[in-house]
């Protein structure tokens, strides 16, 4: 399907996914929330792909909502069709990396942290912003964010409003990597081609558990972990993983 405000291309198993408003620093207004929702439902039953890259055109990744939309609105909030896009997003089947430069603020910010892994450049920056415009971050915001760094940080986060840097965000876990800015694409490749050497199955299981039982009480995940162990127990790539190891030789797997 062709988009305006999303640019697409795919590398064998590895697909990029570009937000394209860079004049307003890919803020998320109403046409890019419905094709990214329409793109996220291709994506759903595309098994040629494992990992997608998400990434921004132009100087920034996603300087969040659109704020004048937002003050035109007449609807349903646009942040209430955000959430729930970006939870479509969280539940992919495929791994996702965000790579980000310059700002993740608002809606970036939250797009960021509904992707499974982060990698940033050194002049990004991230933050909450809403509530200096009276607003919370209603895209997922208060919930990933504690989430992901705890709610000591994640309180000042949200009530002052203010950007953190790079290297705060890494020391702070909100992102895994941080990298040169010319070299972030390539980082992000090097990353995604690593992860497109494992198991398939075993990814998405993996994926599936750490999903599942962060919503829910240690026991249910635990139950539910072992639920997916026993399917694994099965699969072929855990046998050639076995024999792979023992016979000293790379694995090949085949996602069954
Ligand atoms: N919605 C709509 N337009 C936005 C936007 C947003 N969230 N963020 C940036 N833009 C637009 C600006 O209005 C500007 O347009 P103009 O050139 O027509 O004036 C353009 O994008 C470039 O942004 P600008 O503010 O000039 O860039 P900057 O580098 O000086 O500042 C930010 C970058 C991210 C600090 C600043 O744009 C900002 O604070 N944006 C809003 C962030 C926010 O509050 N998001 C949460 C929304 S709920």
């Amino acid at each position: 399907m062709p988009y305006e405000t999303l640019l697409y291309h795919q590398e064998g198993a590895l697909g990029v996914l570009a937000l394209n408003r860079p004049d307003r620093l890919n803020a998320l207004n109403r046409q890019l929330v419905r094709e990214l929702d329409a793109f996220l439902g291709e994506m759903e039953g595309e098994r040629g792909v494992r990992v997608l890259i998400l990434r921004g055109e132009g100087r920034s990744f996603c300087a969040g909502a659109d704020i004048k939309e937002m003050a035109e609105e007449t609807g349903p909030p646009l942040p209430r069709s955000i959430s729930r896009v970006f939870t479509r997003l969280e539940e992919l089947p495929q791994i996702t990396i965000a790579a980000v430069h310059g700002y993740a603020v608002g809606g970036g910010c939250e797009l960021a942290m509904a992707c499974d892994l982060r990698i940033a450049s050194e002049d990004a920056r991230f933050g909450q912003p809403e509530v200096k415009l009276g607003i919370l971050p209603g895209a997922g915001g208060t919930q990933r964010l504690p989430r992901l760094i705890g709610i000591g940080r994640a309180k000042e986060v949200l009530y002052m409003g203010d950007f953190i840097d790079a290297p705060t965000a890494l020391a702070w876990g909100l992102v895994n990597r941080v990298v040169p800015r010319e070299r972030l694409l390539e980082e992000a490749k090097a990353l995604a081609h690593a992860l497109l050497q494992r198991p398939p199955l075993a990814l998405t299981l993996i994926k599936s558990c750490v999903q599942v039982g962060m919503q829910g009480d240690l026991r249910s995940g635990l139950e539910y972990e072992a639920r997916c162990s026993t399917i694994l127990h099965a699969s072929e790539d855990r046998q050639e993983g076995l024999r792979a190891f023992l016979e000293k030789r790379t694995p090949t797997f085949k996602g069954r």
